[in-house]
């Protein structure tokens, strides 16, 4: 009998993101560790990811050594990253990724001063993972290239679409295009003119499916008809002329409690929304061609 090799994933953190990540590497084979200081991390392990090969521990060096793939998720603070990410250095072999999934944070900053700057590279999920196709792949300065294709290589084999970005830049592309979305969607409410529940349908009726079937460059070749998106920047384009506008930062209270209202908080609110969505995802990512690998990432000629 040959041996089965079973690679181990350590995800670092036991959050919304480490759960998720810890429930699609298991799914598709991987042993997984997940470290978390958190007091209820047997529990929750024990509730979440059941059925699936994890062990659980509040030590990070112990949960490290001997992995073969470090997908980080912890808390979004420097030199919370930074600590770990020296407890990673040193407690892996110097062939492993260690890669975070940070949402805004750069490689070259959480790399600062780690001897193992060359492992470290953003493998930055959009929420849930499990569902999302994209990984946006962001190397630092100092990421070699190895690290960066193994990690491509390994959300890959995930089923994800893994997208690799030329420099990084923070918040890289994904939270860059959503801050300036959500920045002005605030700032809507802040002026009185729509509500946040009809915002939300607005979206889900128009930009929402549009974006699910077609990127904006696309959109634009499609909204100037045969002649293409210079068409449409010439003609409705070219009337867009309007200031923006940004929010308040002093009144994002008051965005943050019409949002409350219109959803509610807490656990049953948080499992009532995560499921819905998580229905709609599913039921849209096979007829959008997510789930074959070899149409996911197919374009148009
Ligand atoms: N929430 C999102 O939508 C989203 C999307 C993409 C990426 N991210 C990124 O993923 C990361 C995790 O975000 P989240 O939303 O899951 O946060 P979260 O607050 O839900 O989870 C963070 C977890 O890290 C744990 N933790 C704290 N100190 C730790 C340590 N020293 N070692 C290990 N674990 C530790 C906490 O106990 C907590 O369980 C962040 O870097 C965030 O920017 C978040």
């Amino acid at each position: 009998m040959g041996v089965i090799f079973v690679a181990v994933v350590t995800i670092v953190g036991a959050g919304v993101i480490g759960v998720s990540w810890a429930r699609l590497f298991g799914s598709a084979g991987w042993e997984v560790r997940v470290s978390d200081p958190r007091p209820d991390l047997r529990e929750l392990v024990a509730r979440e990811l059941a059925d699936l090969s994890v062990t659980a521990t509040a030590d990070l060096a112990e949960a490290a050594t001997g992995a073969d793939f470090v997908q980080e998720a912890g808390p979004e603070r420097v030199e919370v990253k930074e600590q770990m990410f020296a407890t990673l250095a040193a407690h892996t072999r110097d062939d492993v990724v260690l890669a975070s999934s940070s949402s805004s944070l750069m490689a070259s900053v959480i790399a600062r001063g780690n001897p193992a700057a060359d492992r470290i590279v953003i493998g930055h999920p959009f929420n849930p993972p499990e569902l999302m196709p994209l990984v946006e792949v962001v190397p630092g300065p100092r990421t070699s290239e190895v690290t960066a294709d193994r990690a491509v290589e390994v959300y890959r084999g995930l089923g994800k679409l893994p997208i690799r970005l030329k420099k990084e830049i923070p918040g890289f592309v994904g939270n860059r295009l959503q801050k300036v979305f959500n920045d002005q969607a605030a700032y809507l409410v802040q002026q009185g003119v729509i509500d946040v529940r009809d915002l939300d349908d607005l979206v889900r009726a128009s930009l929402g499916l549009r974006w699910a079937t077609v990127g904006p460059f696309e959109s634009g070749v499609l909204g100037g008809g045969p002649g293409g998106m210079r068409h449409l920047a010439e003609h409705v384009g070219s009337q867009l002329s309007f200031e923006i506008g940004a929010p308040d930062p002093a009144r994002m209270g008051e965005v943050l409690d019409a949002v409350e209202q219109a959803y509610g908080t807490g656990e049953s609110a948080y499992e009532r929304l995560a499921d819905l969505r998580d229905g709609r995802t599913r039921a849209v990512l096979k007829p959008l061609g997510w789930t074959d690998p070899a149409t996911a990432d197919s374009r148009p000629q």
